[in-house]
């Protein structure tokens, strides 16, 4: 990918603590990944009817992740000048993270954001939580872009859950391995390099 430049803006408090970072792409300026908070679901929710319909999470269920549910790691992608254009989510349950969302503004689509999105939470969750073994999601069996992009990433579909949507569509069960993942973006590996190196240091300290 052509980003010119990353660095670390994290927001240390402890190894159980989110984190953020501000990358700088050569066409968007300034991306933001960071916490998704309760103001932010306005626009999470537009994004997630435009790409979901009737299919679509509800506010409360977006509530209840982003301020109850406390294995809930939930993030927002934001530009300069748009706001927020997407966002991704899953929980951590031991030493698996299973990812239940990831949605990308309709005009945004193509253009590289998915994927940088989806491979920095996925290091993000690794800088937290090193033991994770394996991640988890589930995919419609009919979604050729998002099983591509998550088949890019390492993704392997293991099996089928039938019918598993309301609509009666079945979905792959994909797992990636994370016990040999690092991430493509040599620059999120050297981002997130750090994040841990910091978080051992304020441990030790
Ligand atoms: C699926 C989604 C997250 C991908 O994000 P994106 O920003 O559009 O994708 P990217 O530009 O990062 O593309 C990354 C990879 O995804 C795949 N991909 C993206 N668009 C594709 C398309 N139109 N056709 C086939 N593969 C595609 C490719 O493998 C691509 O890598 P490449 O460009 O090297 O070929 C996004 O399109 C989206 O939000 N879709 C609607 C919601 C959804 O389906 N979410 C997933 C639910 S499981």
């Amino acid at each position: 990918m052509r980003w010119l430049k990353l660095w670390r803006d994290f927001k240390k408090r402890d190894r159980r603590s989110f984190r953020s970072l501000t990358l700088v792409h050569p066409s968007f300026g300034e991306l933001v990944i960071r916490p998704m908070e309760e103001r932010d679901l306005n626009r999470v929710l537009a994004i997630e009817e435009e790409n979901f319909g009737d299919d679509a999470w509800t506010r409360s269920s977006f509530e209840y992740e982003v301020k109850e549910n406390l294995n809930a790691r939930y993030y927002v992608l934001q530009l300069p000048s748009r706001g927020v254009v997407g966002y991704v989510g899953g929980w951590l349950i031991l030493d698996e993270l299973h990812v239940t969302n990831l949605s990308i503004a309709k005009p945004f689509q193509g253009r590289g954001l998915g994927e940088l999105l989806l491979e920095t939470y996925i290091s993000l969750m690794l800088s937290e939580r090193p033991e994770l073994a394996n991640a988890v999601l589930e995919v419609r069996t009919s979604n050729e872009r998002a099983i591509k992009l998550y088949k890019k990433l390492g993704f392997e579909v293991v099996s089928i859950r039938k019918r598993y949507y309301s609509s009666g569509e079945d979905a792959y069960l994909m797992l990636l391995n994370l016990r040999t993942w690092k991430p493509s973006n040599p620059l999120i590996l050297e981002a997130m390099r750090e994040l841990v190196s910091e978080a051992e240091d304020s441990e030790s300290g």
